[in-house]
């Protein structure tokens, strides 16, 4: 099969490294262009990408020119699909010139997340949503369409929650988060603000958190995605890691359920990407450990097999009854932000897409 040609919006940042590094030797696609904003566009992605993965940077993209994020030169090199890793403010109009111009955008920026004709896809979660894209290109006259990930807290969050959802039903969600400095960019969060420190407040998170998962485990009926009724209290707090969201959360079940139980659902949950052995679903898509004092950013955050999905699984450890609710449960939870929370995810998205006859 020949390798489908793509291109990579915002390729220099945190998350362009990812898709970078994810998509270099994939067995469906071919990084064909990277773009990034005006300071990169001349120079060679080697240059101009301040390259801070452990991966090095695949030789041959690092000979890449960087262009500005301009249809016309995607197209003339073969390209069809894009990934997106650009900030918000600039996502919003450059997604929809992608996508007007015949572009299959898979995107992790939040400009285009919460239109009501724009699925918020976890592969593993919500595959039935793509169906929106039809009724997304008769909105809006496009023949291309934009697809998002949700914000990097939510999907680890969410991928826990589906399983349970489904099996026993869920009244109510609390969920504290501890979460890695890659998730506010290389400049996000100063060293001199971080070290020795906790700061207990993210903006906007906390509302992404509760809001975004309402979409994700909506239903989609007649051309609509109606949203889900899971209430859900975050509290975010940036903490001193590099990679890897550490979450504390605890359910009010619909049914009581048993610790066992609970991580037997976990541990038999088998969805779509994995039953179509997508490249990149991790098998399996939820790892439970049983030791008291895991998951941990530092051994469990490239956690995923087989190797193309590492970083891809989510790690759940300390499942425990809550005895604060009648039916409660509470868990520790770990997923790589750059990875599960961001590029991984669209990548994933991508293969489903293929997979699906939409590319
Ligand atoms: N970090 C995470 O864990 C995470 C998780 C989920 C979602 N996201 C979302 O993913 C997106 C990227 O995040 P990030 O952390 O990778 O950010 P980042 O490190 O700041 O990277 C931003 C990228 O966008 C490019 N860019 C900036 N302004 C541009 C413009 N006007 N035109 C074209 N390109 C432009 C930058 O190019 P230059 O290098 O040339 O400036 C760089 O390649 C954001 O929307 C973020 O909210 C991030």
């Amino acid at each position: 099969m020949a390798k489908m040609e793509v291109g990579i919006l915002g390729a220099t940042g945190i998350v362009g490294q990812r898709y970078v590094s994810l998509l270099a030797d994939h067995p469906w696609f071919e990084v064909r262009v990277v773009s990034a904003s005006q300071a990169s566009v001349g120079k060679k992605y080697r240059e101009a990408a301040k390259w801070f993965i452990e991966p090095p940077m695949p030789e041959d993209i690092g000979e890449l020119v960087v262009t500005p994020p301009d249809p016309q030169l995607f197209k003339r090199e073969g390209v069809e699909l894009v990934f997106s890793a650009l900030p918000s403010e600039v996502a919003k109009q450059v997604e929809e010139d992608f996508a007007a111009a015949g572009f299959a955008v898979a995107s992790d920026a939040s400009a285009h997340r919460y239109d009501p004709d724009v699925p918020i896809l976890i592969p593993e979660v919500n595959p039935s949503h793509l169906q929106i894209i039809e009724y997304q290109r008769r909105n809006r006259g496009w023949s291309g369409f934009i697809v998002t990930g949700s914000n990097c807290t939510t999907i680890g969050l969410v991928m826990t929650l589906k399983p349970l959802l489904d099996a026993f039903g869920i009244k109510r969600v609390l969920v504290a988060t501890m979460q890695a400095l890659s998730g506010a960019g290389y400049f996000g969060v100063p060293s001199m603000a971080i070290l020795d420190n906790i700061i207990p407040y993210i903006k906007k998170e906390e509302e992404k958190v509760s809001s975004e998962p309402q979409k994700i485990l909506g239903r989609f009926e007649n051309g609509k995605i109606l949203p889900a009724n899971v209430p859900i209290g975050a509290s975010c707090h940036r903490v001193n890691v590099l990679d890897g969201h550490t979450e504390a959360v605890f359910v009010e079940l619909g049914r009581k359920a048993s610790p066992e139980e609970v991580a037997k659902v976990f541990k038999e949950f088998q969805p779509e990407p994995q039953q179509l052995k997508l490249p990149t679903a991790p098998q399996p898509p939820i790892i439970v450990r049983e030791e008291p004092d895991r998951p941990q950013p530092r051994f469990d955050r490239y956690a995923g097999e087989p190797p193309r999905a590492k970083g891809m699984a989510v790690v759940v450890g300390r499942i425990r009854e809550e005895p604060v609710f009648e039916t409660g449960i509470k868990y520790m939870l770990l997923s790589h932000n750059t990875i599960r929370g961001a590029a991984g995810n669209s990548v994933l998205t991508a293969e489903l897409l293929k997979a699906k006859g939409w590319l």
